[in-house]
Order: structure tokens, then C-alpha cells, then sequence
């Protein structure tokens, strides 16, 4: 049968993207929990905060997406009080692991006075190095004390989405210095039949100049071992090559990390025991 390429509609990506919560192996029944950590000065002015998912994917894992302190109040105490009420969260829902994402310019350090280890390492076009980072909260790690302490004094307590937008940009303004912001394209296609149905899709985002990410592949249960997942995949590396970018990067499970390793990605880290029982590898291909 002839599938032609086409582009995805959202809703079928939100079915893509139900699909393989189907297949991901789940952890815990809780849905995915965004919340939003803020401190504010004596002014009620936010002067750091965090923005925080857990239960993705049915895991007990929560991952820190954004940690910022106001550069004035830096290295008081602030950051590690924000990172010790995640930590305490995180316990109370019930999660055993915290993971997050940093730079050779920004917070490796400060993440392993707390206990943090990594377990990613990539180099990337323009010199710098990113890091995946985690603390598995059930194994005991003595509680970190910053040697300038007075930030504590501050008051921390749950944001709202607008205290979000000033966290979010907060550490926009700091990375600036460091990193351009790469133009993001997407890359949202699908495989059709003669009727215009899905038979496979991809959800993937480049950065031109940085990288790509395949955020979601799937074929439906029927046509697999085709070639069709392959096809699609060299479809994003392709369109990946063509905006200036060189290399792909993506997430897979034990469940189907020989997939990717068919088609010549390499583990650039890998996430013991999450989910439980089960590994989570972090991939990447240089085009
Ligand atoms: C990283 C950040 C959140 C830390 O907050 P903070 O309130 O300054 O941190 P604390 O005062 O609690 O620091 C605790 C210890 O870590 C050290 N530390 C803090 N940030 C550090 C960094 N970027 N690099 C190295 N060490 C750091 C402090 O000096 C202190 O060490 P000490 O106890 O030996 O004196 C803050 O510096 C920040 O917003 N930086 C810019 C954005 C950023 O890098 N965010 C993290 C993105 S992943």
C-alpha cells in the first residue's frame, strides 16, 4: 500500500501523544501536576522561583524545568530554599526522583551541593555543555546548608501562571547572555492512506542552529515493523539538516530503545530505576 506524507491536525497529535502514554510503562494513576513555587521581598516583588511538572508520563518523577533567583539576591540561601520545598513536594506526592536540565554556564555545582548527580553530558554546537541531573529522594543524602543562609527569611509559597511568565523570564534574560534564542520550526507530519488516514505520525521540534527533538513517533499497531517509523524519522532528519541543524536528539525506553539504536542513535545518558524497575535513555544522532 502507498502512504503519502502529509501534515498532522492537532487532534491527531493529542492522539499521538495518548497513544504512547498507552505504551510508556506507568508508574502511578496521577496525572500530570504543574505547579509554580515563588519567593517574594518584603515588597511582595518575586525575587525567585521555580516552575515544576510532576507525574509525567505516569511516573513518580518531578521534573524541575526552570529554577531562578533575582541576581541581587543570589547566593543568600534563596535557591536552595526553592530546590528543598521541590524536594519536599515531591515527597509528599509520593515521588522518589527529581530530574532537571543545566548548562556549563549556569547551576551544576549548586545542584550537586545538594545531592544531584549527572547523568547526561552533551556538548553542544557552540561550546557549551548540557546536563541532565537527578536526585532519587528514597536514597539518603545529608540536607545541604548554604554558608550564606539570610535569604531564608524570605517567604515562599504556590504562583500562579503570571508569577510563571516572570520566572520564565527571569531566567530568559540570563540565558540571553550566554545562548542566542534559536528560531523554533515544527515538525508535525504524518503517513496517510489513500483516504487521508494516519498510519504513523511524528511530533518533533528543531532549533535551527541547535538541535532537533522527536518529542513523539508512533505507528499504528497494524502496520508496524514497515519501515514506516524509519521513514518518518529520516523525514524529521532531513528537515532537521535542511534548517542548519545537526543533530536529533530524543528520549526512549528499554521498552523501545532498539528502534533507535536500528537507526544509528547513540545513548548520551541513561536514567536508572524510572520508571520504576525500568530505564530511561536520553539518544542522539549527528546528521
Ligand atoms: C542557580 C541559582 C538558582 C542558585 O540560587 P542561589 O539562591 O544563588 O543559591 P544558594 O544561595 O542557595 O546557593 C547554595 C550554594 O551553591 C552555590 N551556587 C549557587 N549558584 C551557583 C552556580 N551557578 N554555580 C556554582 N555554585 C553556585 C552558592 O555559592 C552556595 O555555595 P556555598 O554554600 O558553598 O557558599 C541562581 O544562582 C540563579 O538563578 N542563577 C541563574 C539562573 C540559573 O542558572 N538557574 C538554574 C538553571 S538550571
Amino acid at each position: 500500500m502507498e502512504y503519502k506524507i502529509a501534515d498532522l491536525t492537532k487532534e491527531e497529535a493529542v492522539y499521538i501523544g495518548e497513544k504512547i502514554n498507552e505504551i510508556v510503562p506507568r508508574e502511578v494513576d496521577a496525572d500530570e501536576e504543574e505547579f509554580v513555587l515563588k519567593v517574594e521581598n518584603e515588597n511582595g516583588e518575586i525575587i525567585g522561583g521555580c516552575i515544576a511538572e510532576a507525574f509525567e508520563f505516569h511516573w513518580s518523577r518531578i521534573l524541575l524545568e526552570t529554577l531562578w533567583v533575582d541576581e541581587r539576591y543570589r547566593h543568600k540561601g534563596i535557591g536552595s530554599m526553592i530546590l528543598r520545598e521541590v524536594e519536599r513536594i515531591a515527597k509528599e506526592k509520593g515521588c522518589r526522583v527529581v530530574t532537571l536540565g543545566t548548562a556549563s554556564f549556569m547551576a551544576r555545582p549548586f545542584y550537586e551541593k545538594h545531592g544531584y548527580t549527572v547523568f547526561t553530558t552533551l556538548k553542544k554546537a557552540n561550546g557549551y555543555i548540557s546536563y541532565s541531573l537527578v536526585k532519587y529522594l528514597d536514597r539518603d543524602a545529608p540536607e545541604y546548608v548554604p554558608t550564606d543562609n539570610s535569604g531564608a527569611r524570605f517567604r515562599i509559597s504556590y504562583g500562579n501562571d503570571d508569577d510563571a511568565k516572570v520566572i520564565e523570564n527571569g531566567i530568559d534574560t540570563y540565558s540571553e547572555d550566554y545562548e542566542p534564542e534559536y528560531e523554533s520550526v515544527g515538525f508535525y507530519k504524518k503517513l496517510a492512506d489513500k483516504d487521508g488516514k494516519l498510519i504513523a505520525g511524528v511530533v518533533a521540534d528543531v532549533h535551527k542552529g541547535d538541535y532537533g527533538f522527536v518529542d513523539a513517533l508512533f505507528t499504528e499497531a497494524a502496520f508496524r515493523r514497515r519501515g514506516l517509523g524509519t521513514a518518518l524519522l529520516r523525514e524529521v532528519e532531513k528537515f532537521a539538516k535542511e534548517n542548519g541543524t545537526s543533530m536529533i536528539l530524543t528520549y526512549a525506553g528499554d521498552w523501545n530503545v532498539g528502534f533507535f539504536a536500528k537507526n544509528g542513535y547513540l545513548l548520551r545518558g541513561e536514567l536508572k530505576d524510572v520508571p520504576k524497575g525500568r530505564v530511561c535513555y536520553e539518544l542522539f544522532k549527528e546528521l
